[in-house]
């Protein structure tokens, strides 16, 4: 499975010849300028909620690759509404199967509106359980007991997890949910893309190291083999 960033809580996963496309927002990130929107691959666009910094390009790159897009009833339903063909709804706790494996959300603690202050169903997280190995992303969340559950559903090889704190996670918190989740590695992401997130990302990963884990930050259009 192949990890790319496109910087803040974008990135992709290319497994089995797919391209899953998460949390879409470049156009208006000013440190992901060096990022070519209309070059990204997506077969499937996956939407954790509606806040704008995670669906903003979702149509523009929906509509140029016809990607489906898959996220919570409500986020459906706002896609549907704008004529989209291929969306595929789902809710907290909830699992289907894909061309690329099975997908499950899980619950994220946090809250979801659409730009124009709507309501925007339920924030949630992704498990997804491939032939190459389980990823999870949480999404916009707190540290939540209901993350142990998580491997009793799937074996992570990897936690994809926000580490900028204030309005997500910080490190201190993505370092307890790894044990949570029983993962040693993690992916950080939502963090340096406006001052109130603005982390040491030194700090991070010897804090990481020092509890006997590793925190992976690839830069803004890297790519990492998982
Ligand atoms: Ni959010
Ligand atoms: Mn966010």
């Amino acid at each position: 499975m192949r990890y790319t960033y496109y910087g803040h809580s974008c990135f992709s996963l290319e497994t089995g010849g797919k391209h899953l496309l998460f949390d879409p927002y470049i156009s208006d990130n000013g440190l992901a300028s060096s990022i070519d929107i209309d070059a990204i691959e997506a077969d499937n666009i996956l939407i954790s909620h509606a806040h704008f910094d995670h669906m903003a390009d979702a149509e523009r790159i929906a509509t140029r690759t016809g990607a489906t897009i898959i996220s919570n009833w409500e986020i459906y339903e706002y896609f549907s509404k704008k004529g989209f063909a291929s969306v595929f709804p789902m809710n907290t706790g909830g699992k289907a199967e894909f061309d690329f494996g099975i997908l499950k959300c899980v619950v994220a603690q946090h809250s979801s509106s659409f730009a124009d202050g709507k309501y925007g169903g339920n924030p949630i997280g992704f498990v997804i359980k491939s032939d190459d190995c389980n990823i999870y992303y949480s999404g916009d969340t707190a540290l939540t007991l209901d993350m142990q559950l998580i491997p009793s559903f799937a074996v992570l090889k990897y936690a994809i997890l926000p580490i900028g704190d204030v309005i997500t996670m910080g490190m201190e918190d993505a370092m307890r949910a790894a044990h949570m989740l029983s993962c040693h590695k993690v992916i950080g992401l939502h963090y340096n893309t406006w001052p109130n997130i603005r982390i040491e990302t030194e700090k991070a990963t010897a804090l990481f190291v020092r509890n006997g884990l590793e925190l992976l930050l690839p830069e803004i259009g890297s790519s990492l083999d998982l």
